[in-house]
């Protein structure tokens, strides 16, 4: 009989880990063997549905509300994370929101509240967690958009933030390197509620897919799954670079139009 014990499960922590995209992140790293820790804004019913779901794969859960926009929140969390699950081997900056709708007469406020949760918000996780990283030689995976690499003038700060998120994963990238590998993820268009006017649409769903090499939207698990491969030893040697996943939809972005 060997005397060593068995590795402790690896630790994950998720912001905006309660629905869309962030609950899907939440939900295949539990299958893939992680326990989880997932933070939310408001709906508490939606986070305690993801943390039965995560139960019933047998992993340990912990959801709690913080705000990522705010780094004493975020220091929270990853001091909860740390006291309820014992460590922390990745953490995922994905909670998002949209902007205003357009690019002219932007108001200061909507431009502090984008930016404070959608690019202040991932440095403030990830800054509060790397010490822990560097322990666990953890890494970080950043939720950006395809929307950082296209013109995009009807969601012009949302553009900009999520375009500060990939220039963030690089810069972090270099910053922690070698013990902590960071890297920036960029879905297309995928079935959310974020995106809920437009997939609950017929006409301009279907423009939508049509647009999309793929021949569809993107699903929440498709983005997830790519989620588990950046946070694995798979990835060991990718740091500082994103990852688009999107069916195909930035090779041109043409949305609604033939191919
Ligand atoms: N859907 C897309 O097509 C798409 C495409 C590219 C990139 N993305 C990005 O992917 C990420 C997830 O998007 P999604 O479509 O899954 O969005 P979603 O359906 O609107 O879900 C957002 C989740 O984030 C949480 N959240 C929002 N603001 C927060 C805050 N200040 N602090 C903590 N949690 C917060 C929400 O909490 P509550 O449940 O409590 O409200 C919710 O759980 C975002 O960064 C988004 O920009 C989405």
């Amino acid at each position: 009989m060997s005397g060593s014990a068995p590795d402790p499960p690896r630790v994950a922590l998720v912001t905006g880990g309660a629905r869309g995209i962030g609950r899907a992140i939440v939900l295949a790293l539990a299958r893939d063997g992680l326990d989880v820790a997932f933070t939310y804004a408001r709906d508490a019913d939606a986070a305690a549905r993801t943390a039965r779901e995560v139960e019933a794969l047998g992993r340990r859960v912990l959801a709690r509300p913080s705000d990522a926009a705010r780094r004493d929140e975020a220091e929270t969390a990853v001091a909860a994370t740390r006291a309820g699950l014992g460590r922390i081997d990745v953490v995922v900056a994905n909670a998002g929101i949209t902007g205003p709708d357009g690019w002219e007469g932007v108001s200061t406020d909507a431009w502090h509240r984008v930016l404070d949760v959608n690019l202040l918000g991932p440095y403030f996780t990830v800054a509060s967690a790397a010490a822990e990283l560097r322990r666990t030689r953890g890494s970080a995976i950043l939720v950006a958009s395809i929307a950082a690499s296209s013109a995009y003038p009807e969601e012009l700060v949302y553009s900009a933030s999520k375009a500060g998120v990939v220039s963030l994963a690089r810069s972090l990238a270099y910053a922690l390197a070698p013990e902590v590998r960071v890297n920036a993820l960029a879905p297309g268009w995928v079935r959310t509620d974020m995106t809920r006017a437009l997939h609950t649409r017929p006409k301009a769903a279907a423009a939508i897919a049509r647009g999309i090499p793929a021949g569809r939207w993107g699903e929440p698990e498709d983005v997830a799954e790519a989620v588990v491969f950046l946070a694995s030893d798979g990835a060991r040697f990718v740091t500082g670079e994103t990852l688009v996943v999107d069916g195909g939809d930035s090779l041109v972005w043409t949305i609604g139009a033939e191919r």
